[in-house]
């Protein structure tokens, strides 16, 4: 294992694409491919050099998964248990394997030098073959394994064959919570290695933030197959220059020791050049200020033999009074975890791919990616240096199914050793990657700590994480070895205050995974923030996780669907377990996506007193990139607006004048809000002009209740009637939420507790005592009056309110509430209250659950856009109800385990509720806070429906 870097023979092409070297040859593309039922049914002809026949034999694209094209084999999904109920290290009879095939021809100039083979990673294992003969064998499924085919390539056309076996000794090792798929999942290259090469260039590119002094130590190794090959005066020369290749600082040269030492003091063919570069802007999430190291290799004749590059970025990673520290200063992060999924290709995503996903981070604040639980592409790295994400690059070890005994097991400990010590070694360049991470949820034991002492000897300028170390060993310090932060995953926020407010330990805390983003979800996210903004021993973390992993796959009614465990036939399973993400399987942001950019908003404004706070909350930029505003609404219309762009320096806060005056605004009569948008000014990498990235709200003057309506005898109701059929019922039940319990296996949870009290399928009325009123005023709307009780043995329903419904062609939706996008009582925090305008919502989540709320509703308007004719909803008593008009009704919802069993109502069914339960996170972590259960008593409420037009 090596740094992926490509050699070339001049410095031009060193700095271009690999593909423009002579030395780089591209093996992606149609392959041939076989499946067998394990790896004893193969036989011998299928790795041979020529086919005797070619029928049966499909053809498939590498990279790729054959559980993804169409071969008959499919994914399988399973959580904590293994596919097989198997012991380390036995593998299943059926296990489906594959031969991949190819021929490939070999330019005459490579004869003279040494040919690679590179591949990028093969799930489970795989044995390569070249012109039929065994040439090695890989066991990291997420780590490229490079062999130096030389020795087994003829002249003109050579045939490689590949055996991927879909399961191993090895699987017990990659249990990860996600599909298990087959095959070759990412590129294959050939490279040409002179004899004599460039085998290792690791750079520490440090800058000192005390004195802004950038230095970059390289370390060079030259490698030959032929040691003898390697002649006394071997050098090379190293410099640092901009992107553009204009040079900072000196050429540096450095000779190759020789071996005309005694061979025990000789550590290698390994030379250093230090090399201090001045006036070089430091590296950061936020400001990702890259450069580029070039090394020329010299042969003692002082001719010029190859010429790599690596892109770098200058920055410090410490722990600095206690905290994690880029560049001197204390970072938060803001991340996400990451899976390689597409719908179509499964693992096997492109750059393309990845680069939406980058982008579409960048674009929600994101500052922070964790690359659960296997190490990425190379190129994922790439673009996480260039468009700027923290990295903690994680080890692909997980062996969740025997938690606590593979750390300890002695037949695995050079497994641990080897994975975590290659991703080290291919990733040390990346200036993005600032924490080394050791895997994930497999216990915590020797194997660890001998992983962390090699990280310490090997790469002491990156910090440690292990979430095991903090999970079987407590968040106190005596722990120490395997993990430099506290990373803990879902603990509650009362953990976090504890640790925090206690000085119970020194180290830092990141959390490696919270807030779960399993279907409607996330609720209680700014409580998370209200800690990591209270304490700053808390440095933020990652929520889980970015992306559902649903499978693009026509039912058997035609109807299409992301597909979850057990829907293509795979047992055991844990079905729509693998479906949490914050987006969709084609990267459409989920609502809870507008709380998350709120709460990692890089600059934050909240009133004290007459005055502002106005906080930059990041590490190092100023507030010039963004471009401020502020308008004034009274009942939700807007009265003045302006521009408003105070600066503040990174990481400080200012208690400044408002833009208007707090007094003179309370003045006005009606509920008086201010609001504050910040935008992007320039065209960035990941968003255009006016891409917005922050807001907040003021309360200035707060709303005050209505005066109810006088009653009036005379007027006539019918026309209200006639439209809504029957008149609003009482409504105590919601489609669950992922949250809420699992539908699909088992109901735990709140939902096992109210579908034993028959709260989805008995009459409301027989549950909790209902009295209710109607009547019309003088404009002809009619008023409703609420009474519910609800009793103690009911005490956290999930929802207390009334449904009723609109007949078709009612198409849009106006609402003065929080908004733009779906919002929960315990998720709305970042949800402006406003006048917003919509479609009803469809459904975002591939688990049929509520959705499509808005909460503190003061009115809404369902309205028929082809007459412009409106249902208007005023809520009286509160000032404010949560509200939702879409297609569905909660029985249809819950009923349905997918898309494609999901009945949709041509018109709206919509909910107004007084009270309406949080979503918490139970699906893996704490249920909502208390304070957003519905308590046992008496709920009083009131609205007016009136026809507008
Ligand atoms: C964690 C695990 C993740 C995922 C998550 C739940 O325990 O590390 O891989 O399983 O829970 O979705």
């Amino acid at each position: 294992m090596r740094q992926v870097m490509t050699a070339h023979t001049n410095v031009e092409s060193a700095r271009g694409l690999r593909q423009e070297s002579p030395w780089w040859q591209n093996l992606n593309g149609s392959w041939q491919l076989k499946l067998w039922a394990n790896p004893d049914a193969v036989p011998n002809t299928a790795v041979k050099t020529t086919l005797s026949s070619t029928a049966d034999w499909l053809s498939v694209e590498v990279p790729g998964n054959w559980t993804m094209q169409g071969t008959g084999d499919f994914p399988h999904y399973t959580n904590v248990q293994m596919p097989f109920a198997l012991r380390p290290p036995e593998v299943p009879e059926k296990n489906v394997t594959g031969v991949y095939r190819r021929t490939f021809t070999v330019h005459r100039d490579w004869k003279s030098r040494r040919t690679i083979i590179h591949i990028g990673g093969a799930e489970s294992v795989h044995a390569l073959f070249i012109n039929g003969s065994f040439v090695g064998y890989g066991t990291d499924s997420r780590l490229p394994s490079e062999y130096d085919i030389s020795d087994f390539l003829q002249t003109g056309k050579n045939t490689v064959a590949i055996i991927v076996p879909r399961y191993s000794a090895q699987s017990y090792v990659e249990d990860q919570d996600q599909w298990w798929m087959a095959g070759l999942h990412r590129e294959v290259f050939l490279e040409s290695r002179a004899l004599v090469h460039l085998d290792q260039v690791h750079v520490v590119a440090d800058w000192d933030a005390d004195s802004g002094v950038a230095t970059a130590t390289t370390t060079l190794r030259i490698r030959s197959a032929d040691e003898k090959a390697i002649a006394h005066g071997w050098s090379v020369r190293t410099w640092i220059e901009t992107l553009d290749g204009r040079r900072l600082g000196q050429v540096q040269k450095e000779t190759f020791p020789h071996r005309h030492l005694q061979a025990y003091l000789f550590s290698g063919h390994l030379a250093t050049t230090t090399v201090v570069v001045p006036k070089v802007l430091p590296w950061s999430a936020e400001i990702p200020t890259r450069y580029r190291l070039v090394c020329e290799l010299l042969n003692p004749d002082q001719e010029v033999t190859e010429v790599v590059a690596q892109v770098i970025g200058f920055r410090r990673v410490e722990i600095k009074d206690g905290l994690v520290s880029v560049n001197g200063q204390a970072i938060t992060i803001m991340g996400v975890n990451r899976h390689d999924h597409h719908p179509d290709r499964g693992k096997a995503v492109t750059v393309e791919d990845m680069r939406q996903d980058i982008v579409a981070m960048k674009q929600a604040n994101v500052n922070a990616v964790r690359t659960s639980h296997y190490p990425n592409d190379h190129r994922f790295y790439d673009l996480c240096d260039e468009y700027g994400l923290y990295v903690v690059d994680e080890a692909n070890i997980e062996s969740h199914a025997f938690n606590t005994s593979l750390c300890h097991d002695p037949r695995f400990s050079a497994t641990w050793l080897s994975r975590v010590s290659r991703m080290v070694e291919r990733d040390r360049n990346h200036p993005s990657v600032i924490i080394w991470s050791l895997g994930n949820e497999s216990g915590y034991g020797e194997h660890h700590d001998a992983c962390a002492a090699y990280i310490r000897r090997v790469d002491p300028t990156r910090l440690l994480h292990y979430e095991g170390a903090s999970f079987h060993g407590g968040w106190s310090d005596e722990l120490g070895l395997a993990t430099d932060v506290v990373c803990p995953m879902y603990p509650p926020v009362a953990a976090l205050d504890w640790y925090a407010d206690g000085a119970l330990g020194t180290r830092p805390v990141i959390l490696c995974e919270y807030s779960h983003a399993m279907g409607n979800s996330n609720g209680g996210l700014s409580d998370y923030w209200e800690a990591f903004n209270k304490h700053r021993a808390l440095q933020g973390g990652f929520i889980w996780e970015w992306k559902d992993h649903g499978i693009r796959q026509v039912a058997k009614n035609g109807i299409e669907r992301f597909a979850y465990g057990g829907q293509f036939g795979d047992t055991p399973h844990d079905a729509n377990f693998v479906a949490d993400g914050l987006v969709s399987p084609e990267c459409e942001p989920h609502p809870a996506m507008q709380e998350l950019m709120w709460v990692h908003r890089p600059v934050s404004v909240e009133q004290t007193g007459w005055k502002l706070r106005v906080t930059n909350r990041q590490s190092f930029r100023n507030l010039g990139w963004l471009r401020g505003s502020w308008e004034m609404t009274v009942d939700g219309e807007i009265l003045s607006s302006g521009l408003w762009s105070p600066n503040v320096n990174a990481g400080q806060s200012l208690l400044i004048d408002p833009p208007i005056s707090l007094v003179e605004a309370k003045s006005n009569r009606g509920e008086v809000l201010l609001n504050f948008r910040w935008e992007t000014k320039k065209v960035t990498p990941w968003c255009g002009v006016g891409h917005l990235v922050a807001w907040d709200q003021i309360v200035v003057r707060e709303a005050k209740l209505p005066a109810m309506p006088k009653r009036v005898s005379h007027s006539d109701r019918a026309e209200i009637d006639v439209l809504l059929g029957n008149p609003p019922r009482l409504s105590i039940w919601r489609a669950a939420t992922d949250n809420d319990g699992f539908k699909l296996i088992g109901n735990g949870g709140a939902l096992g507790k109210w579908l034993k009290a028959g709260i989805d399928s008995k009459p409301a009325e027989s549950l909790v005592q209902h009295v209710f009123d109607s009547y019309v005023d003088a404009h002809g709307a009619v008023i409703y009056e609420h009474a519910v009780v609800v009793p103690e043995e009911l005490a956290d329903l999930p929802r207390v309110g009334v449904v009723f419904d609109m007949p078709r062609g009612f198409d849009q939706i106006r609402w003065f509430g929080r908004g733009p996008l779906e919002n929960m009582p315990d998720r709305n925090s970042g949800a402006l209250l406003d006048i917003w305008e919509s479609e009803p919502d469809e459904l975002p989540y591939i688990l049929p659950q509520e959705f499509g709320l808005r909460t503190d509703c003061r009115w809404m308007e369902i309205i028929r856009s082809r007459d412009g004719r409106r249902l208007r909803i005023e809520a009286l008593r509160p000032v404010a109800l949560h509200m939702s008009a879409t297609h569905h009704r909660d029985e249809d919802l819950f009923a349905a385990a997918d898309v494609t069993e999901l009945r949709r109502c041509e018109g709206l069914v919509v909910h107004l509720d007084i009270a309406h339960r949080g979503v918490g996170t139970a699906s893996c972590g704490p249920d909502m806070h208390p304070r957003h259960a519905i308590a046992a008593g008496t709920y009083r409420f009131a609205y007016r429906l009136l026809l507008v037009k």
